[in-house]
């Protein structure tokens, strides 16, 4: 589905993303781990052509995204949907505006800007807010809501696209543990019920064990581990997250328990306790 050959983004004299390459061949979840600065961002925000690769191919389909140019490449950002760390949504627009900005790029300018949306992108909304829990809100400014209900309104947003996946940078990093869960929780039903790719930074190594279905390690721009979480024993987080021998899993821990079983019990896989050496 999605190849990744040698990508690579220099910034001045720093490589970010260090010939990369992977393959996503079936709809995953995969998360990407690593300390910050190791180029996660990076690489999510390349797939979306919000930061121009410097040399690579990415392949969608065997379709070279990287070199779309116009209407073919907005096209393609709204094919892979964004959410972001700090939710972006506009805080003083309600609810259901911001979800149908989600069309935007399929618009007109003058629609666009006046705001003019159809019947049935209306009930699309309201839809996508209903399975995130939270159509409720829907007439409410988005800056009213809690961190986590505003997360759950940039997924409906990013569900209005009809994406092919869904890139999520640090979904979690600003909520509680309580509204993590739901989140997570929600991008996990998409991949399952949609099934879609979902790629999806993450700082915290037992929350991408605890939804991925394949994790990648990132560390100074490299992919230095590619596999499934009961592949990712303590030796394989300590190359990760550059650890010493004080590394402790905990440390890199938001506490949430996803409530998933049957992924974790493979021996040889690090407990938080095992962690702590
Ligand atoms: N716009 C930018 N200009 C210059 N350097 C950048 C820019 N964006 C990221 N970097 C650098 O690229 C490296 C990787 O950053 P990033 O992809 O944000 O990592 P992560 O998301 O894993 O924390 C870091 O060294 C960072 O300082
Ligand atoms: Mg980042």
């Amino acid at each position: 589905m999605i190849q990744f050959q040698e990508v690579t983004k220099i910034f001045g004299s720093r490589t970010a993303v260090n010939k990369v390459g992977f393959n996503i061949d079936q709809p995953q979840m995969v998360g990407i781990i690593g300390r910050s600065g190791a180029g996660k961002s990076t690489l999510l925000r390349m797939i979306n052509r919000l930061t121009p690769a410097t040399s690579g191919r990415i392949l969608f389909e065997n379709q070279d995204i990287l070199s779309l140019k116009g209407g073919m490449m907005r096209r393609w950002q709204r094919d892979c949907a964004m959410v972001f760390q700090q939710f972006n949504l506009v805080p003083r627009l309600d609810v259901a505006t911001n979800v149908m900005l989600g069309r935007l790029n399929g618009h007109g300018t003058f629609k666009s800007l006046f705001n003019i949306f159809s019947a049935s992108e209306v009930n699309d909304a309201l839809a996508a807010l209903d399975r995130l829990g939270i159509v409720q809100e829907a007439t409410k400014r988005a800056e009213e809501l809690s961190g986590g209900q505003q997360q759950r309104v940039a997924i409906a947003r990013a569900l209005m696209q009809n994406p092919h996946m869904i890139l999520a940078d640090e979904p979690i990093a600003s909520l509680d543990p309580m509204n993590a869960k739901i989140v997570m929780d929600a991008l996990r039903e998409i991949h399952e019920r949609d099934n879609k790719i979902v790629i999806c930074n993450l700082h915290t190594l037992d929350t991408a064990r605890s939804y991925c279905d394949r994790i990648i390690g990132m560390r100074d721009g490299f992919i230095v581990f590619d596999g499934k979480p009961e592949e990712l024993t303590t030796a394989a987080a300590r190359e990760i997250y550059g650890a010493d021998e004080n590394f402790n899993e905990a440390a890199t821990s938001t506490a949430i328990d996803a409530g998933r079983s049957g992924t974790q019990e493979s021996a040889g896989v690090m407990t938080p306790a095992a962690a702590a050496v």
